[in-house]
């Protein structure tokens, strides 16, 4: 899809990170983008640079955990816009808890909230993309939607219902002309890793990645295969080019990423191994900060 000044698009979670810097970027090409999360504050100021940019901004404050403010997000781009072409459905948290610390409430808020959320708005969005027979749903999934990570198994959990949703959503669609995509990044310089729920993740993989290297050195394992943080702008830039090409599979942001889902699928247990001494770093941090009681 051609990106100009009569495209279309909603994006959640528009008030920091990748949401922040696609708004931006489809601004540039003179969209009007309709940006959703909660904090007002954070998407008025969006919306300023939006309008800067060379695009029409509309402000929706909504808690995407709740149905009926995913629904409402839609019908009122369509009511303001007239209608809606593009929908990024980005807004998503993380969490950090063992699987024994995770609790009934932060399993169901992960879920809501990465999981149901899409789905909901996605189901919204259908009808007039559909009826005009053009659309791109595109879902900010994750590595974590392809392999394992400790310590957020309720997240990783989440976002491989997001990757499975997505391929049944293209299934569905296959042989129109609304197009649906998954974007797996692995880190991006955001608010994400401080903002999970049960403590900041960002923390743990600060402590564990040293560790991690000792551990290798001492007991002769391989350095886990970490991909270099991105700032969130290059991952916006590969999310436009993704909407600008069309039909196409999922996306994988980072170097290598594509390769580690592979192996993930060929021979799960090879590749743990090969992640061991951020593992074993990762369980020794965990350990540290619960016993400090920060988590
Ligand atoms: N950063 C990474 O390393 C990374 C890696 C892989 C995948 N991802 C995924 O990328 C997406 C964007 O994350 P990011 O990295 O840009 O993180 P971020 O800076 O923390 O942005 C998350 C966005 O989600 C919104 N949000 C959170 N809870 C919400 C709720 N209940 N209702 C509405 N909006 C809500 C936040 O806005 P408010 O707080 O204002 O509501 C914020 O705009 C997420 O789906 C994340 O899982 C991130």
């Amino acid at each position: 899809m051609t990106i100009s000044s009569s495209t279309v698009a909603l994006i959640t979670g528009a008030s920091s990170g990748i949401g922040t810097a696609l708004a931006l970027r489809l601004a540039a090409k003179g969209a009007r983008v309709a940006l959703a999360a909660r904090r007002a504050d954070r998407l008025n100021d969006v919306a300023e640079r939006v309008r800067a940019a060379g695009g029409t901004p509309l402000v929706l404050v909504a808690d995407l955990s709740h149905e009926s403010e995913c629904r409402r997000i839609v019908d009122e781009t369509v009511r303001a816009f007239g209608t809606i072409d593009i929908l990024v459905n980005n807004a998503g948290r993380g969490n950090m808890a063992s699987v024994e610390d995770t609790s009934t409430e932060q399993l169901e808020s992960m879920m809501h909230l990465n999981v149901y959320a899409p789905f909901w708005s996605t189901a919204q969005a259908l009808p007039v993309m559909r009826a005009n027979d053009r659309g791109h749903i595109v879902m900010i999934a994750s590595v974590a939607g392809r392999m394992g990570y400790p310590f957020n198994a309720a997240y990783v959990a989440a976002k491989h219902a997001v990757v499975g949703f997505t391929a049944s959503l293209r299934a569905e669609l296959y042989g129109t002309n609304v197009h649906a995509t998954a974007v797996n990044p692995a880190g991006v310089i955001t608010e994400w890793a401080d903002a999970t729920e049960g403590g900041p993740i960002g923390q743990l993989y600060a402590s564990a990645i040293p560790a991690s290297r000792v551990l290798a050195r001492e007991r002769g394992l391989p350095l886990a295969p970490l991909s270099r943080m991105m700032p969130a702008d290059d991952a916006a830039r590969i999310i436009e080019e993704a909407i600008e090409a069309g039909r196409g599979g999922d996306v994988f942001t980072h170097e290598g990423t594509h390769e580690q889902a592979v192996d993930a699928v060929r021979d799960r247990v090879a590749q743990e191994d090969a992640f061991a001494a951020l593992y074993l770093g990762m369980q020794a941090a965990y350990a540290k900060l619960r016993s400090q009681d920060t988590v």
